[in-house]
């Protein structure tokens, strides 16, 4: 089945996706970062605050991540050229005439949020928010990014795989039919799969477990763009929330980065609490990732039968399908540069 920008290599959905981890470019530095086929220099100014310019120099064409930061804006290593965060060319050395007003080159737009550098990648006037933890909006909170992670398949079906009800049973051998995820779409970009299935009452460990959840077991995902994903899972009193920012690699797999989060809690004792409690999150991502670990490296994604257990992860690919779409750039001539 051919699909309009679900499991595509030529097409992603208009929105956020990560550049770095924030804890990866300190104030002073630049560097080079392939996102989806757009090779871009992205730094940081003396001022913190994070730019992404079109790597390839408007002058002749030299990388910009070659050159280097001075105070807020970037100077090409080539002909010292230098640029603002805006793209602005700001100098030209060698020029009597002041010309450099008439340059201007590509400026990504450019957010940092929790631990992560993120760009827009669509029309300008379509982006709304970056993505968040749905419970934590506008509340204070604590988030540690982890390490970067290469799965062997699309970012898209990485994503499905949290909502697959089926494998919970076969691959990670949870017991019975816990989970029942239903669709809840927020907006074009934004969807989200609660569940609706409660512990199981026929066993005395279902009927302890089931004392920690007032309703349904606590497992919610948020997807944005179908890439990036929150998972809120935890019995009531103590919800555990855990970010998967996904983005496609130039040979089709999926190169991604995961954010723990945690509500902030006052004092020293809240303070070690929640950093067992964000290191506890990232076991928990980890544990779940392994054993799919295996099928990601074979996978041919096609969903050729489905049942009506499937009715998620149908549910998933028809909202993404619905999405604003952006054409990847074609790839460039290859320098030997290795993405950051
Ligand atoms: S190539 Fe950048 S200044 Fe000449
Ligand atoms: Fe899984």
């Amino acid at each position: 089945m051919t699909y309009r920008i679900f499991n595509r290599t030529d097409v992603v959905a208009e929105g956020w996706y990560w550049l770095l981890a924030s804890r990866d470019l300190k104030p002073g530095q630049v560097k080079a970062v392939n996102i989806l086929g757009d090779e871009l220099a992205v730094f940081r100014g003396k001022d913190g605050r994070v730019a992404a310019l079109d790597a390839y120099c408007p002058h002749m064409g030299a990388h910009l991540a070659e050159g280097r930061v001075e105070g807020n804006e970037l100077r090409c290593f080539f002909h010292n050229w230098r640029f603002d965060a805006s793209g602005q060319c700001t100098d030209i050395p060698c020029l009597a005439v002041q010309l450099q007003k008439r340059v201007q080159t590509r400026a990504g737009r450019v957010e940092e949020r929790n631990g992560l550098i993120w760009v827009w990648l669509g029309h300008a006037a379509n982006a709304g928010a970056v993505p968040e933890v749905p419970e934590l909006a506008g509340t204070d909170y604590e988030c540690t990014a982890g390490g970067r992670f290469i799965k062997h398949c699309h970012p898209n079906v990485v994503m499905v795989n949290a909502i697959d009800e089926q494998h919970f049973h076969t691959v990670h051998r949870l017991p019975g039919s816990i989970l029942s995820m239903e669709p809840l779409p927020r907006d074009v970009r934004n969807i989200e799969f609660h569940n609706s299935g409660r512990p199981p009452q026929g066993s005395a460990i279902g009927r302890l477990i089931g004392r920690f959840y007032k309703n349904a077991l606590t497992y919610n995902l948020s997807y944005w763009s179908g890439t990036t994903g929150t998972v809120t899972l935890g019995p009531d009193f103590l919800h555990l929330y855990l970010m998967f920012a996904l983005r496609l690699t130039p040979d089709g797999k999926t190169e991604g980065r995961t954010v723990a989060f945690t509500r902030k809690r006052k004092g020293p004792v809240g303070w070690l609490f929640n950093r067992l409690l964000l290191r506890v999150t990232h076991l928990a991502g980890y544990y779940f990732s392994v054993g799919d670990t295996r099928i990601f490296q074979t996978i041919r994604f096609n969903l050729k039968t489905p049942i009506p257990a499937d009715r998620a992860v149908m549910a998933f690919i028809q909202h993404l399908e619905q999405q604003p779409a952006h054409q990847l750039a074609a790839p460039q001539p290859a320098g030997d540069r290795k993405a950051a």
